[in-house]
């Protein structure tokens, strides 16, 4: 039941066009972790790419994305696992994807490092997040409702990911802002692949 509401709640706040501005960019093999109930696999493009993956922590929420199909209907397994120790190994995938995870996740810094230990040499992460703004009343907004949603709902509404993404290894290489600076979307690369390019 809660995992049904749930699934309506983000069906109703996170729009579609979201999801596509980079699952249209995904190839190979690819992990969704938190997939959560799988609203996003109707946004997956038709072709392009091979396997998908979708881990999530609560089976509820995994019952309802086995439920559902992918456009192009390329092979689908859906398995519980955290992401602060994914069950695959090295180099896995191609392509590893998040959306709205990392709010969430206790570890978060921990969490992209294991995406990283599973992407393949040559591989991309993909994170769709809710974000702190720079700007200094929204900020401060986020800050307040922060104090409520991460007692209420393990939910953090300030967190700023590029840090985390630093510190777990990672390189940003695309940033787009998709509703004001609140709702973003980061690209990012392997710092030891990017350092060997220079
Ligand atoms: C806000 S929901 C987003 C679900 C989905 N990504 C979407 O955009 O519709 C967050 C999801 O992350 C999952 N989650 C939270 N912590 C996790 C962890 N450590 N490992 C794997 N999944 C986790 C939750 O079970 C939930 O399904």
């Amino acid at each position: 039941m809660m995992a049904k509401v749930f699934d309506l709640f983000l069906s109703l706040v996170i729009a579609r066009a979201w999801r596509r501005s980079h699952l249209e960019r995904v190839q190979g093999r690819v992990l969704e972790a938190g997939g959560g109930s799988g609203l996003s696999l109707p946004c997956y493009p038709l072709a392009g790419w091979t396997e998908l993956v979708l881990v999530d922590l609560d089976q509820t929420m995994l019952a309802l994305a086995a439920q559902r199909e992918l456009p192009g209907g390329q092979p689908m397994t859906v398995c519980q696992g955290n992401v602060e120790a994914l069950p695959f190994e090295a180099g896995a995938f191609d392509t590893v994807v998040a959306q709205f995870l990392f709010c969430g996740v206790k570890q978060p810094v921990q969490g992209l490092r294991e995406c990283r230990r599973v992407l393949a040499p040559g591989g991309r992460l993909f994170l769709l997040e809710h974000v702190r703004s720079d700007h200094w009343f929204l900020g401060l907004l986020l800050d307040a409702l922060n104090v409520v949603t991460s007692r209420l709902f393990a939910d953090r509404f300030n967190q700023r990911v590029e840090p985390l993404l630093a510190e777990a290894g990672w390189r940003v290489v695309r940033r787009e802002d998709l509703f004001l600076d609140v709702i973003r979307l980061l690209e990012a690369v392997p710092q030891e692949e990017e350092a060997a390019k220079s």
